[in-house]
């Protein structure tokens, strides 16, 4: 993934709309020359890591996007990434920017790329070798807003587009409840426990290079559990508006985003099943 993110379109000279000049690629730089800063007193006992991460603000445009070193005590600092994070903004600098907000793995909204590995800062434990610096940067092949807030419009967008909630025209024959046997209900296991982090998405070389038309695998995965919940009554009109050569064929079981879900989801497999319900139908 990270040779990927060898060169931002500002760094290269390209020329960029208005709207897009408040925003910029992830991009890989050097750390040479990147600002450093470490906690004011670090005892003889203390066990120091360094934590390279990357900065981008809009409100430089013209500023190229760079990483930016800090120095921790272990012994001082939380587990996981998330508590780093959060101890480099409230002690060291209050400038840096990420989005958290449940802090144990369920809103999604800290995900990002951490020593290569697209992951939820909450739920990824520091590394204790402390001999090796750690990188992190936004989520891979995104915009970026600032700093590690990266801009999800169009897999927000992508996610609308496929009606995610329950249609059909039946009334209950309760009146009440929309019932589901047992074994119906066992179908959305491995499906209703994604929290659309947006990992796999941006960990997928097809969402890479062709997101405005491929839903991707988190999407995906959504729309199969829409397709496979017995009490929906669209799911001929959920696999038509996949029927298409870009909006779902564009996956070609590279099952990155199956290797990265932080919840051990396996959007590969979901894939395959909406595939594979199209082919016998
Ligand atoms: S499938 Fe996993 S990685 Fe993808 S959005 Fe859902 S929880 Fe995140
Ligand atoms: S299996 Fe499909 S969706 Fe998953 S990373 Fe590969 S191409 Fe993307
Ligand atoms: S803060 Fe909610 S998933 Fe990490």
């Amino acid at each position: 993934m990270a040779a990927l993110r060898t060169t931002s379109r500002l760094a290269r000279g390209f020329k960029v709309s208005p709207a897009s000049l408040r925003r910029s690629y992830a991009t890989v730089q050097p750390a040479s020359k990147t600002p450093k800063t470490k906690e004011p007193a670090l005892d003889k006992e203390a066990k120091t890591k360094t934590f390279q991460i990357y900065r981008w603000n809009p409100d430089e445009p013209t500023q190229k996007p760079k990483m930016q070193s800090y120095t921790l005590d272990l012994n001082k600092t939380g587990p996981m990434m998330l508590d780093a994070l959060i101890r480099i903004k409230n002690e060291m600098d209050p400038t840096l920017t990420f989005r958290r907000s449940c802090r144990e793995g369920i809103c999604g909204s800290c995900a990002m790329n951490i020593d290569g590995v697209n992951t939820l800062a909450c739920l990824c434990r520091i590394p204790t070798d402390t001999a090796k610096e750690s990188r992190i940067y936004p989520l891979p092949h995104t915009y970026v807003v600032k700093d590690l807030v990266p801009d999800l419009t169009q897999f927000y967008k992508q996610y609308r587009s496929i009606k995610p909630y329950l249609q059909r025209d039946t009334p209950p024959p309760d009146g009440r409840e929309y019932r589901q046997s047992k074994e119906d209900r066992k179908k959305l296991d491995g499906l209703y426990e994604c929290i659309l982090c947006a990992c796999c998405s941006t960990s997928c070389p097809s969402y890479w290079w062709n997101s405005e038309q491929y839903l991707g695998p988190a999407v995906l995965l959504q729309s199969y559990r829409w397709i496979a919940d017995s009490r929906d009554e669209r799911t001929e009109a959920r696999k038509d508006a996949l029927n298409n050569s870009m909006s779902l064929y564009r996956c070609h079981t590279i099952l990155n985003c199956s290797r990265t879900c932080p919840k051990g989801l396996n959007p590969a497999l979901a894939i395959a099943e909406i595939k594979k319900s199209m082919a016998f139908t």
